[in-house]
């Protein structure tokens, strides 16, 4: 068997020299490294590092570890413990004809094994430097593991909570979403790939996944170039900008034509406009998928694939066997294939893994640095900073901890659906349920009485769905009229309810769109035989999108969304329940009313006939019967204490060309608790060449504060923060009139008007 020389004979070389291939010079060694190689490399062997498999996959024919040693394989998907990628990456360094290390990828999303919060939930405590932290923990977890390739960050902006995967994102505005891009790009990357605990990360799904038609799954985009560009593309945008070393195309088409297929996505605004450097590769199944689109048989996707500017084959093997005979047809040119190869072959070289193809992993580093108890704690005081507490009349909380409590509801001791969606390596029974977390918080201080009330849904089609698909799905035996007079016998005995309702944590994510988003009518059921008992009741809501909760609004005393929280979701929830923390998160994605209402989201066009609540005017943008307010807007979020603003003071009111403008807000904690409150900025165009909306987000900055203090938030605003894309699609800024505006959440803001001439 031919070896691979220059892995050998570099291999000094490489340790130190190949750690960050940035420079020109780094560039140029690189350059000379992959063109030796490639120099040595069949047709088959190039297409080979196109192959992404999965080698848990059943399926007849040569295995996975066969065809690896045949070098047909470029990078794994699925495989996250040392032991078996140690035996896959020997497979393709020891025992293939060229000794090309394998990529190995994994969704790590939110966390290893030590599972933080869903992404919407991380992105509600307004924190890029706590996010960035997580994602480096989650890198380190998991290439002690072996893994050396995340599939993340999510970055899909979604203004439609039927999406099932509005939990994987950071909810609906752009300005959030590139915020969280890049500090996950450069949590999960760090400086220097090459280190043993940095992750290749795969900003995803390219493009616009999120605004599939009516939430729908897998469903169709049409969009205008200029909405793409203000509103979707930005996160994207800002993950490339951080140096993302990958890039995953969508299930999504867009204006007709699929992602997987689209050149001028995946080439003419990747590549050309934003100057991506990095490899593609398709999402799983993608490439498949081109011909139910109607794009033609697996063939022509192969080759339109390819010509848009697919690298990488997730798991479809269509590459490996359909390039050969479209090569020797003349139908793909044999340098586009040498492309995405060498783009493969560039990553593994910046991750090193010619010098180390293990990337440092070993089963003792995965003991020594997986779910320690330091990443556990800092889960838990993420986990706390991503709750919201959407609702707290006549301060129902924090509780008392004393006196007896009723816990009451189906999620309140389940451990199973704690972790949401993408729960990468995260192992259930290590989860803490919110009992745990209440016997862990108060012990014996506080009487805890149970009941379970209701399952987690009646509907036993859906169960039937829900289990067809290998989700587990508890189902109490006993009739729902038993359980629901259990649950208030129970409530009937303590001073206060805590009701802990929600989705299963299969009914966010990928293929979980839903068409309505209330909660399941037996819990509905349940909560109102506990509001009924007139004892107050405080809801704990566990859900992976925006719910309708009009009435649940209405009628309970506080309510606490806590999302999927991870593996320390009940000390997290307890500690904020009995205000050992108070919470501090703020909504990144906007509740509706109804489902009716949706899309509805904060940074809306004002339109030729805005309604502003003045309803004796018939010809207005609004609904008859119901208003177009959300129940819970989008930056909106309560504290146990409470802070007010002054009015804004600005630096001048009438500015020219590129000066700056220094606006300022004095923020005052009036309450009795020590407490943290997001500080959040908008700005407004009235008049421009195009309808703007009524405000976008600009800035934010996080102050802590105690009772009485107040603090000097000052935000500074250029001409950067004017710019939008007008109908030539050019980023830039026009004259006039702007509303500044700051305040705690999109709908309460102060606001002050200045002028910026050219
Ligand atoms: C399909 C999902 O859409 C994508 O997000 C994920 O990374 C791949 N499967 C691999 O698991």
């Amino acid at each position: 068997m031919e070896k691979f020389k220059p892995f050998v004979t570099l291999l000094g070389v490489l340790t130190s020299a190949c750690l960050q291939a940035q420079s020109p010079a780094d560039d140029a060694k690189m350059n000379a490294f992959i063109d030796g190689l490639m120099s040595r490399m069949t047709l088959e062997e190039k297409i080979g590092q196109l192959n992404l498999l999965n080698p848990n996959e059943r399926r007849s024919g040569p295995t996975v570890q066969a065809q690896i040693q045949l070098g047909q394989v470029g990078g794994i998907f699925n495989e996250a413990n040392p032991t078996g990628v140690r035996k896959l990456q020997s497979a393709a360094v020891d025992h293939s004809r060229l000794g090309i290390p394998l990529l190995f990828g994994f969704d790590v999303i939110h966390g290893f094994k030590t599972i933080f919060p869903i992404p919407l939930a991380l992105s509600c405590t307004w924190d890029p430097a706590v996010i960035e932290q997580s994602a480096r923990l989650a890198a380190t977890e998991a290439t002690a593991a072996g893994v050396n390739w995340t599939f993340g960050p999510m970055v899909d902006i979604c203004r439609d909570p039927r999406w099932g995967r509005i939990s994987e994102g950071a909810g609906e505005d752009a300005y959030m979403g590139a915020q969280m891009a890049r500090a996950m790009v450069r949590g999960f990357q760090g400086d220097d790939l090459s280190r043993s605990n940095a992750l290749l990360a795969c900003v995803k799904h390219f493009a616009l996944y999120g605004a599939v038609e009516a939430g729908r799954e897998y469903n169709a985009v049409d969009m205008s170039p200029r909405r793409m560009y203000q509103y979707y593309l930005p996160p994207y945008q800002a993950a490339v900008d951080a140096g993302v070393g990958s890039v995953m195309s969508s299930f999504n088409d867009i204006n007709g034509v699929p992602s997987t297929a689209n050149h001028w996505l995946l080439t003419e605004v990747l590549r050309n406009q934003w100057g991506f450097k990095g490899f593609v590769v398709t999402d799983s199944s993608a490439m498949n998928s081109l011909t139910a689109w109607g794009l033609g048989d697996l063939s022509t996707a192969a080759a339109l694939a390819l010509k848009a500017g697919v690298d990488s084959d997730m798991g479809d093997r269509i590459y490996s066997k359909h390039l050969p005979g479209l090569v020797a047809s003349g139908k793909v040119a044999e340098p586009m294939i040498n492309e995405a190869c060498r783009r493969i072959l560039e990553a593994k070289y910046k991750l090193g893994l010619f010098a180390d193809p293990y990337h440092g992993c070993s089963e003792e580093r995965a003991r020594r640095e997986i779910f320690t108890p330091e990443n556990r704690h800092f889960a838990r005081q993420l986990a706390e900073q991503s709750l919201v507490l959407l609702k707290d009349d006549d301060r129902l909380l924090p509780l008392k901890k004393s006196g007896v409590i009723a816990l009451i509801g189906p999620l309140a001791d389940d451990q199973y659906d704690l972790l949401g969606c993408c729960q990468g390596a995260g192992e259930r029974r290590y989860n803490v349920t919110v009992e745990a977390g209440f016997s862990n918080v108060v012990g014996s201080a506080v009487t805890v009485l149970r009941a379970k009330g209701a399952n987690l849904t009646d509907d036993s089609a859906l169960v039937a769905t829900l289990r067809g698909f290998g989700d587990y799905v508890p189902v109490d035996g006993r009739s729902p009229q038993r359980m629901l007079e259990e649950a208030v016998a129970v409530a009937k005995r303590a001073d206060v309810v805590v009701a802990v309702l929600g989705e299963t944590s299969s009914m966010s994510g990928e293929a979980s769109s839903r068409s309505q988003i209330g909660l399941p009518h037996c819990q509905e059921d349940l909560l109102q035989a506990l509001v009924k008992t007139g004892k107050p009741v405080a809801l704990v809501l566990m859900n992976g999108r925006p719910l309708t909760l009009v009435w649940e609004a209405a009628h309970c005393g506080a309510i606490l969304e806590t999302w999927f929280a991870g593996t320390e979701t009940g000390d997290a929830i307890a500690d904020v329940l009995f205000g050992n923390y108070n919470p501090s998160g703020k909504l990144t994605t906007t509740f509706p009313r109804d489902v009716g209402q949706i899309p509805l989201y904060y940074n809306h066009e004002n339109t030729g006939f805005p309604y502003q609540g003045n309803s004796a005017n018939k010809w207005l943008s609004r609904y008859l019967d119901m208003p177009n307010s959300p129940l819970y807007p989008f930056g909106f979020g309560l504290s146990y204490t409470e802070f007010s603003y002054s009015d804004i003071r600005l630096s001048q009111t009438n500015l020219t060309g590129n000066a700056a403008l220094l606006a300022s807000v004095d923020v005052t904690n009036t309450g009795r608790r020590e407490g943290g409150e997001t500080v959040q900025l908008y700005l407004s165009q009235p008049a421009a060449s195009v309808a703007r909306s009524v405000e976008d987000l600009k800035g934010f900055q996080k102050v802590s504060l105690l009772p009485g203090q107040t603090k000097e938030v000052t935000f500074r605003i250029t001409t950067d923060d004017l710019k939008f894309y007008n109908n030539q699609l050019d980023y830039t800024w026009e004259p006039g009139e702007f509303i500044i505006r700051i305040g705690g959440s999109s709908s309460q803001l102060q606001s002050a008007t200045v002028r910026w001439n050219r």
